[in-house]
């Protein structure tokens, strides 16, 4: 029986993802993210972003969070949150960056819920197939 990502797991998602956030080292932009993945034993694994002097070396929250997955045994993501604080209700809701859409992709399924969050409320309910369509993944390496 496949692990549900039930609106209860998701709410525990929300709360590591903005526990983790607390912890992002961002002193270059002062934009804090954290990120919480389910796996599919049904555990919660979060992240930060984390800064460097030299920018480019920066680390996304979500890549924090699937380093910590893999490294407790973790093989799929059943569910993913991010939270950051887009700065007015008027502003976009904080989405997964690109190369963090990519980086999901490898673990997990185009029906996976990705819900993007601030502190106060779940700002949008997305799927990864809708956030990365026509994806390459590891089926494309397949022998
Ligand atoms: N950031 C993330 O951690 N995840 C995303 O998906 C979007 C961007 C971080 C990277 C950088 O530390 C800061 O937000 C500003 O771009």
């Amino acid at each position: 029986m496949t692990l549900a990502p039930t609106d209860a797991l998701m709410t525990q998602l929300v709360d590591a993802a903005r526990a983790a956030r607390e912890r992002a080292y961002a002193p270059y932009s002062g934009f804090a993210v954290g990120a919480a993945l389910l796996d599919e034993q049904g555990r919660i694994h979060a992240g930060c972003n984390v800064e460097n002097a030299a920018y480019p070396q920066s680390q996304c929250a979500e890549a924090s969070a699937i380093a910590h997955l893999v490294l407790a045994g973790g093989s799929r993501i059943l569910a993913a949150v991010v939270v950051g604080e887009a700065g007015g209700p008027d502003r976009p809701p904080v989405t997964p960056c690109g190369g963090c859409r990519q980086r999901l992709r490898e673990f997990a399924a185009d029906d996976m819920p990705v819900w993007a969050a601030d502190l106060q409320t779940v700002r949008a309910r997305f799927t990864l197939g809708v956030l990365l369509p026509a994806s390459f993944g590891p089926g494309h390496l397949a022998p």
